[in-house]
């Protein structure tokens, strides 16, 4: 299959960027794939919403520079966050164009929320289902588009560079150059090549290397193990946002609802098992410090009292204001026989975002040629050391814009097709696997040795036994992959494995402590800024 222009995800950065290459260039093919369902991804759990300056009474530009760069702790890159901020309201404006809808108060302004690390009241919602609401939008705006073609169940392995001409790619080899990928097709279950001039990756985060995370079994880092492979650049990966607030459910650890920051933003209290409002004792800013700091508090609570959760109290709450903003989180925890006006929630941090991912610069270019990233799996300089809240939505959208301004340059002067030809997919020595006991034993091994050596809190010692952990891992996982036929349970498994160890190596070359990595053996900061690269 040839394709002008191929997306690699159905959420917020791919959807963005495929309407506006298809409306600005109706002559040209595009390609969406995506490898369960359209909308399940990480952007339809989105609940608290996207950050924007929209109410320039009260606010600016300055104080949303201020705030991203006081939560990326050193590490964001000022000239990208100036372009995010001041180019996310206009990406707002045309999400609403695309028929998103934000709740707005009687006066018909907008009603803005607010978050960990917010000096304002900035971020519009579509009440606790923003992300659903977006996503909705979003979709159907792309069943509009007669040259977007969205293909959902494929599963993309792996993309094709020189490498698979038979040409030898190391990490130094300029000019490394994308001309398509390798996907198995789940509903014929055959593995298809597609070769695209451009193709954009927007394969979203890695929450499930984690035993207990917010994102779905969709966010298993794909994109970033396939730029790996391919000998792409990977940044600041060991920084790992864990989200104070997920809803504790003795058992359920996968896929764990999420209780919105946007909770205690209108007044939530986190309390510990005696009931303390223990938060004053780690930061003025009390529940509304940025979320390293609280989802640090929070562990450290839980580990002195010996309890796997502490409380969000929201009884003191205007009830029915609760019940209007976050329709979805009362009807979930009532399920579970919470009745938020009488019980406080439990709560636990859990993994929740990726900072950190494919190095991109201003236009989302990778270092492979042809090859963009938007959305979760890019490093883009926005974020830093630690995400401020809300801020992601918009960087996917920033981004997912600036990229189509570049595919079309690129289409204005792009040389003439070269015929190449392109081995098929290689299944000599693999058979039909034998157990899938092989697959989902190292699966546990790897969230395992992940939430307990590369979680909120490090140090030296864990990282070097995960790192030991994870090339065993890694090198039963290989053997396994190169004698067994591809299914996306085996692929999600060696990505997960290769993200894994990019994080722990990552974690183990910063030595200090900053934003969401901290490490008891360096405490502290260093004085030299860096980006961790591989
Ligand atoms: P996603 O939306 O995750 O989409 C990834 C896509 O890639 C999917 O379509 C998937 O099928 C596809 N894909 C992946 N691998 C492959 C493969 N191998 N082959 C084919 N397709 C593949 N951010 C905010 O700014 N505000 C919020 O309020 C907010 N709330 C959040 C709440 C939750 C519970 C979670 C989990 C995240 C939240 N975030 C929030 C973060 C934000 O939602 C995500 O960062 C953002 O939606 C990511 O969008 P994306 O387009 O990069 O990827
Ligand atoms: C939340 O609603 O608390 C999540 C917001 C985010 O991750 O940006």
């Amino acid at each position: 299959m040839q394709t002008d222009i191929l997306v690699i995800g159905s959420g917020i950065a791919g959807l963005t960027y495929a309407l506006k290459t298809a409306q600005q260039m109706p002559d040209k093919k595009i390609t969406i794939l995506t490898k369960t369902q359209s909308d399940e991804t990480n952007t339809k759990y989105a609940q608290g919403g996207i950050a924007g300056v929209t109410d320039f009474d009260h606010d600016s530009f300055q104080k949303h520079i201020e705030d991203t760069l006081i939560a990326g702790d050193g590490l964001c890159n000022p000239h990208i966050v100036e372009i995010v901020v001041k180019e996310g309201v206009e990406r707002i404006n045309e999400l609403i164009a695309w028929g998103a809808q934000f709740d707005k108060d009687p006066e018909g302004d907008y009603k803005l929320g607010k978050e960990g690390g917010h000096s304002e009241n900035r971020i519009l919602h579509h009440k606790d289902v923003t992300g659903k609401e977006m996503e909705r939008a979003l979709l159907e705006a792309i069943k509009k588009s007669s040259n977007i073609e969205l293909i959902n169940h494929c599963f993309v392995l792996d993309i094709i560079t020189q490498h698979h001409l038979g040409y030898l790619v190391t990490k130094s080899t300029p000019d490394i150059e994308c001309y398509g990928v390798y996907v198995l097709n789940l509903s014929t279950n055959k593995i298809e090549k597609i070769i695209a001039g451009i193709t954009m990756l927007a394969t979203g985060g890695n929450g499930q290397v984690y035993r207990s995370t917010t994102n779905p079994a969709i966010a298993t880092g794909d994109g970033v193990a396939m730029v790996y492979r391919a000998k792409g650049r990977i940044e600041n990966i060991e920084f790992i946002q864990f989200h104070p607030t997920a809803l504790y459910e003795a058992g359920v650890r996968g896929h764990s609802f999420l209780i919105t920051e946007a909770v205690r933003g209108d007044g939530g209290i986190l309390r510990n098992a005696a009931g303390e409002a223990f938060m004053e004792r780690y930061d003025e800013r009390k529940d509304l410090a940025p979320r390293d700091i609280v989802a640090r508090a929070i562990d450290n609570e839980m580990k002195i009292n010996g309890t796997e959760f502490v409380y969000l109290d929201c009884r003191h709450m205007n009830q029915q204001n609760f019940r209007e903003h976050f329709p979805n989180i009362y009807e979930k925890c009532l399920s579970i026989g919470v009745d938020v006006s009488k019980d406080m929630i439990p709560v636990s941090p859990a993994a929740h975002y990726s900072c950190g991912g494919v190095k991109t610069d201003e236009y989302a270019r990778t270092s492979v040629k042809n090859l963009y990233a938007a959305g979760e799996c890019a490093s883009t300089g926005l974020h830093g050391a630690n995400r401020l809240a809300s801020n992601s939505l918009l960087e996917a959208m920033v981004f997912a814009h600036r990229a189509y301004v570049d595919t079309v340059k690129y289409f204005e002067t792009a040389p003439s097709n070269v015929e190449r030809i392109f081995p098929d997919w290689n299944t000599a020595g693999t058979s039909a696997p034998k157990e899938m006991i092989l697959i989902t034993q190292s699966l546990k091994e790897m969230k395992l040795l992940m939430s307990d050596y590369v979680g909120i809190v490090r140090n030296n010692e864990r990282l070097q036994r995960a790192n030991r952990r994870i090339d065993l891992l890694h090198e039963e996982t290989e053997h396994l992959y190169e004698h067994t036929e591809v299914s996306p349970q085996l692929c999600e498994l060696r990505n997960m494995i290769t993200v894994s160890y990019l994080i722990i190596k990552s974690a183990e070359l910063r030595k200090e402590s900053r934003g969401l990595h901290f490490n008891t053996d360096y405490p502290e900061k260093q004085t030299i800024l860096q980006n961790t690269i591989l």
